[in-house]
């Protein structure tokens, strides 16, 4: 087990512990746990131990109306200002959970056991939390980070597998703004990854949880550096809302867009845009869409990291090295409409 601390957040993420030793990290409070209805059939022996609430899956869920249900459900069962919310499941239950902790009375103290590989690397770092707002992804929410994150990778056998794909996309992403080593581990491993091998996804898992923290801790309102975890999202979010791509497929279409933007803008080359591809459809990942350029642009037109008239996109210059560049959104926008009309130009 490998722990993380992160200072400023007082928040601590523990990589290989056990779900089942969870006890050793609640504080001394009234806990209640909450996960979604998958996880409760896979770990349902487990969480009866606990005074659970069970939500909805699917990204349909992640809206006011469950916030709601699990608020009245709190109050039934005498939650108050004391009380400790334990959050299991992947990224919508820890963006829900962490969203109910911040405003029931106020803010109560909550943590995870994060049960996908996208939720291990990515959801539960870095205090971000919040709910879809009719179409726009996580349009209300705070920044407010857990006490902990549980990481076990035992959790990942009864991910389903495009599920764990999605994972490994936020992972590749990591690899390629930051940490060119990662990258060239993920391409040599890629088979016992695949297969879940533990010690090499705990691994994998710690190397991808300190890429983020570090940068987190960096820039903890996304201010600079930190945009760049947003690496393939502005693209991608647009994709995911209007298809039936997971976060990280879609993440990973909206990598190779961008990727395909980094060679036209930003120098990076025609090598590094292959390598890139390679290694999305290595771990199963999609690099094609069938969402148009208009429907892309209605939604960054709504985007919400707009900035009057212009957005900061992530480009990179190579692999394990990214830029953030400002771009006009209606020059964003007339790409979008170059790469759709010649979507394989780069390939
Ligand atoms: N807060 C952040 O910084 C942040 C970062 C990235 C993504 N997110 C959010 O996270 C969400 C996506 O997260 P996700 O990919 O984990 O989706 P998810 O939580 O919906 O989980 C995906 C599916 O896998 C199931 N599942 C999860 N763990 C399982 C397990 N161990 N065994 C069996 N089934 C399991 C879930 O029930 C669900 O059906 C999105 O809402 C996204 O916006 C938040
Ligand atoms: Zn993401």
């Amino acid at each position: 087990m490998k722990s993380i601390y992160i200072e400023k957040q007082n928040s601590s993420i523990h990589v290989g512990e056990s779900y089942l030793k969870v006890k050793n990290y609640l504080p001394e409070k009234k806990c209640f746990l909450i996960c979604d209805e998958h996880i409760y059939e896979h770990y349902s022996e487990f969480i009866d131990q606990f005074d659970y609430i069970v939500m909805g899956c699917g990204e349909g869920n992640k809206n006011w109306n469950t916030m709601e249900k699990i608020i009245e459900q709190l109050l039934d069962k005498g939650a108050d200002r004391n009380s400790f919310l334990l959050g299991m499941g992947g990224g919508l239950v820890s963006d829900v959970t962490g969203f109910v902790a911040s405003i029931f009375m106020r803010g109560i103290e909550f943590g995870f056991i994060s049960t996908s590989l996208l939720s291990q690397v990515d959801a539960s770092v870095g205090g971000k939390n919040g709910i879809n707002f009719g179409k726009l992804k996580n349009m209300v929410g705070v920044f407010n980070p857990p006490k902990f994150v549980i990481c076990d990778p035992i959790l990942l056998k009864t991910l389903p597998k495009r599920e764990l794909s999605s994972g490994f996309g936020e992972i590749i992403k990591h690899a390629f703004i930051k940490d060119e080593s990662l990258y060239l581990f993920l391409k040599e491993k890629r088979e016992a990854l695949l297969n879940l091998d533990s010690d090499l996804m705990e691994d994998l898992v710690f190397r991808a949880v300190s890429i983020k923290t570090e940068v987190v801790e960096g820039d903890p309102f996304e201010k600079g550096e930190r945009k760049k975890l947003n690496f393939g999202h502005t693209i991608g979010h647009a994709i995911e809302n209007n298809s039936d791509l997971t976060h990280g497929e879609a993440v990973s279409v909206g990598m190779n867009l961008a990727c395909q933007l980094s060679q036209e803008l930003n120098g990076l080359s025609a090598d590094d845009v292959q390598k890139v591809n390679d290694l999305l459809t290595d771990f199963k990942l999609p690099i094609d869409h069938q969402v148009s350029a208009e429907t892309i642009n209605q939604y960054l037109s709504k985007d919400k990291k707009k900035n009057r008239s212009t957005l900061d996109f992530i480009l990179l210059k190579k692999i394990g090295e990214a830029t953030i560049v400002t771009l006009p959104i209606e020059e964003l926008k007339a790409r979008v409409i170059g790469l759709c009309a010649n979507p394989k130009s780069t390939r």
